[in-house]
């Protein structure tokens, strides 16, 4: 069984989707694992880390790819990328699958089995194969650092012989994976921390943090977690009742973190420009959700932007990939984890059970078609 991994070609994507602990025990499951040369490089991990723990060193893509039956990547890679990988060979990635029609169509008709790791079911068998939480957890913390180093005053409160510096106010809007983690970081840098969701769940949470939580807390709020839970869209009345309850605390905040997110849809809009206009100069705004459209109106893909008032609103798309060494660490052992259960042990080959409740909700393709019921094509 081969196993390749491919250097990632996105832009300002800096990770990688094995590293030598888990190509290791890759290799003890049966595996002979291909890395093209140079994938490791952004992520502080030299091809010699990589031989020595056992992988084949290739030098292109299409010598990485021979011959492979699973094919390890962190972004969804194109068709023609995968030009010469075997019909039935498995590929393993964050496919982000929501509006990708032709992506997906190109990824049935090379006969590949794409499996959207994103996709992987949030029950307690498949924690170490989360990607979605190993990455949003880095990206929070990332978020944070980021933020305090665009902020031009100290976070803590600060007592000294020349006075007293005042502690910094950071609001933390949306509190998932990535916001839990913003709110303890920002807590560890002696922020005053204040956080807020749509989902009432999220409230304890928020508060054993020990950061202060505010919402609109109405019916609709109370409803607004999906059984998966998830939040949902919420109505335009709603929107306008949280926009006016945001809209004087952002005013006089030092820092502003969003992660909200809804799958398979555009991140919502929490913070108008008249919102960002109202904040003092020098503030900072930390915008996760740029990838999905935002949740600032003035947030820039891959750009610090500098509104009219100074204030500078941060628009990475990839926060996660800012801490790459570690990302590339988590991430490659939830595909080990994930792996490990589509490989038979005893023939050591790459062996899906079709009927396991996590192929069936990662599998986007199979035999040349798109099997996923949530992304079949519109007819
Ligand atoms: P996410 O990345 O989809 O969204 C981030 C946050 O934005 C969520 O808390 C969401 O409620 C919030 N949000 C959405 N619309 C909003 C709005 N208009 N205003 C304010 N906030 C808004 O969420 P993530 O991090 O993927 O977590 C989703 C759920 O999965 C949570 O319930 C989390 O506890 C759960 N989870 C479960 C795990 C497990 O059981 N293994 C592991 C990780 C997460």
């Amino acid at each position: 069984m081969r196993i390749a991994v491919p250097t990632e070609t996105a832009l300002h994507e800096t990770r990688v989707a094995a590293t030598p602990e888990t190509i290791k025990k890759l290799m003890a499951l049966g595996a002979d694992v291909a890395i093209q040369a140079g994938a490791g490089a952004l992520s502080g991990i030299p091809d010699s880390d990589f031989a020595a723990a056992g992988a084949r060193l290739e030098p292109t893509l299409s010598a990485t790819l021979a011959g492979a039956d699973l094919v390890f990547c962190v972004r969804r890679p194109s068709a023609e990328s995968l030009h010469g990988l075997a019909k039935g060979a498995g590929v393993l990635a964050i496919m982000d699958p929501y509006g990708a029609d032709a992506a997906l169509n190109g990824l049935a008709e090379a006969g590949v089995s794409a499996f959207a790791m994103e996709l992987m079911p949030r029950i307690t068998r498949a924690q170490s194969m989360d990607v979605l939480s190993s990455q949003a957890n880095l990206a929070g913390y990332r978020a944070v650092i980021d933020g305090a180093a665009e902020y031009g005053r100290a976070l803590p409160m600060m007592m000294t012989a020349a006075g007293t510096v005042p502690a910094a106010r950071i609001f933390i809007m949306g509190v998932g994976v990535a916001g839990l983690q913003a709110i303890a970081t920002a807590r560890r840098m002696g922020a005053i921390v204040t956080a807020t969701d749509v989902r009432p769940a999220t409230k304890e949470q928020v508060e054993s943090l020990g950061a202060k939580f505010l919402a609109v807390e109405d019916e609709e709020f109370q409803q607004a977690q999906t059984a998966g839970g998830y939040a949902k869209e919420m109505s335009k009345d709603y929107q306008a009742k949280q926009a006016a309850l945001t809209a004087a605390h952002i005013a006089k905040q030092d820092i502003v973190v969003t992660t909200a997110l809804i799958p398979g849809r555009p991140a919502p809009r929490l913070i108008s420009a008249d919102m960002v206009a109202s904040m003092r100069p020098g503030s900072v705004i930390i915008d996760l959700a740029t990838e999905r459209g935002g949740n600032c109106e003035l947030a820039q893909p891959d750009e610090i932007f500098t509104s009219a008032n100074g204030v500078k609103i941060i628009g990475y798309r990839n926060f996660a990939g800012r801490l790459a060494a570690t990302a590339s660490a988590l991430y490659a052992r939830n595909l080990l984890a994930f792996a490990e259960t589509l490989i038979d042990k005893e023939t050591k080959t790459f062996a899906p059970k079709w009927d396991d409740e996590l192929v069936k909700a990662t599998l986007l393709t199979r035999d040349g078609a798109i099997v996923h019921p949530n992304f079949q094509p519109k007819t």
